[in-house]
């Protein structure tokens, strides 16, 4: 059937976000797996379970998932080894009036995986790590201003440096700069234009583009130069690029860094690390809540790192994943696309580009894109993120869903009837970080 927000497919998706909505802002946790993000009438919005690769949505419905839950599943949902840490944690206590051991020893594992850790201390969210390094970077330089390149979480420090900063006070959103990922004019800018202010630069040191020119060496260098220190933002990459991290794969130390996300396989938990003279920073400045210390997701981050290890789970993300950055590099060539999509990124963290087409928006693109890979059981919103539980057989299945979906969006754009194919109000741009 055609016409926006009725889809029997996703009958028990559709009627679920009408009651969540009643109880729920948005009826999600998360803006990213909200309706905004996703076409009502042509895209499930719950989901049942998971199982390895594959997500099963509320209607029974089954996807090879390359959302991975926005990257914290590296190793697949539901994986045996890590059900097994949880089980065992939880049958002692998920959290205890004390600190645990285990603490130390998650603690000294990341020490030894991950180049600037000197140091650890523990968050739940990617968002608690980066103001963490923040707030040490303004205590050790006694300085106010940031520089952000990327996206580095929710809170008012930088979230109020982007087009979603209602309720961020005008003054806060005054202390953070922003600059521009292999431009390093634009730094050297803006320590001239505030010189003696700037307490540190944070970035996501590999995203979608990658560093040229030198980029991360000249910018730590700048940095340094300006008494100001380098954060990488590796909440992303961290536990999921080739080495465990962008500064493993890179060979660019930073002072600081974040990491969160996959550390756990989905379990709700992130670090700041960094060098020790800073970390020991933070006996005075105060970092701590009342889950710090919960120990299943502890357990959940020593069951992964471990197993990340020893199934060299890394490579095998970025062998599979660079089949699949390849097959899809082909199939745009192949079906005549490559003026308006391209695939950028690491093998492990991909992003499929849309611009803008003389017949149809680039929003208009992705959703037909979206609602033909739902419709054939991949679930892909443009981004790739892989997990060790994607196999080349799922990478097969893959590139022959997007066979069939680059030819349906090469037709229309050519017939100059996208809008008509649709089943569901196209998305609408509302937020652009990277
Ligand atoms: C690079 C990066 N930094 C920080 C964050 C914030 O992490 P969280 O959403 O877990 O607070 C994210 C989340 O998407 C991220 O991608």
């Amino acid at each position: 059937m055609h016409g926006p927000g009725h889809n029997q497919r996703y009958a028990a998706s559709e009627s679920w976000l009408a009651r969540a909505e009643r109880s729920i802002p948005l009826g999600s946790q998360t803006f990213s797996k909200s309706r905004t993000q996703l076409p009502i009438g042509a895209s499930p919005l719950f989901a049942e379970r998971g199982e390895g690769p594959v997500l099963i949505d509320i209607d029974g419905n089954r996807y090879i998932d390359y959302v991975c839950s926005l990257g914290a599943i590296t190793l697949g949902y539901n994986d045996p080894d890590v059900n097994a840490a949880v089980v065992a944690q939880a049958q002692k206590a998920v959290i205890m009036s004390l600190a645990g051991r285990e603490e130390t020893l998650l603690a000294e594992k990341i020490i030894d995986l991950i180049p600037c850790a000197e140091g650890v201390r523990f968050g739940k969210n990617g968002s608690d790590a980066t103001a963490g390094c923040v707030r040490i970077a303004r205590a050790h330089t006694r300085r106010d201003l940031v520089a952000v390149c990327g996206y580095h979480g929710w809170q008012d420090w930088y979230i109020g440096s982007t087009a979603r900063h209602l309720g961020v006070p005008d003054s806060t959103r005054e202390m953070t700069k922003k600059f521009t990922y292999n431009d390093i004019d634009s730094v050297t800018a803006l320590f001239r234009a505030h010189p003696g202010e700037i307490a540190a630069l944070i970035l996501e040191p590999v995203a979608f583009e990658e560093p040229r020119d030198d980029f991360l060496h000249k910018l730590k260098d700048v940095a340094h130069a300006n008494g100001a220190l380098l954060i990488f933002d590796e909440v992303v990459t961290g536990f999921r690029f080739p080495g465990g991290s962008a500064q493993a794969m890179t060979g660019v130390t930073p002072d600081l860094a974040a990491i969160g996300k996959g550390m756990a396989n989905g379990f709700p938990i992130s670090a700041v690390v960094g060098r020790a003279e800073l970390m020991k920073l933070m006996e005075e400045v105060f970092f701590s809540f009342t889950m710090g210390g919960e120990l299943v997701s502890i357990a959940a981050a020593m069951a992964t790192l471990d197993k990340g290890r020893e199934k060299k789970v890394y490579d095998q993300l970025a062998s599979v994943g660079q089949v699949l950055l390849v097959g899809v590099r082909d199939l745009i060539a192949r079906h005549g696309l490559a003026e308006t999509l391209s695939i950028v990124g690491q093998p492990s963290w991909q992003l499929i580009v849309m611009k803008d087409h003389a017949s149809a928006s680039s929003f208009d693109l992705k959703t037909l894109f979206i609602q033909e890979c739902m419709r054939r059981g991949v679930f892909a919103i443009g981004i790739h993120f892989l997990s060790y539980a994607h196999t080349l057989d799922h990478v097969r299945q893959t590139l022959a869903a997007y066979d069939e979906v680059f030819a349906i969006l090469a037709d229309a754009l050519k017939a100059n009837d996208l809008r008509r194919r649709l089943d569901c109000e196209p998305l609408v741009p509302l937020f652009k970080v990277r």
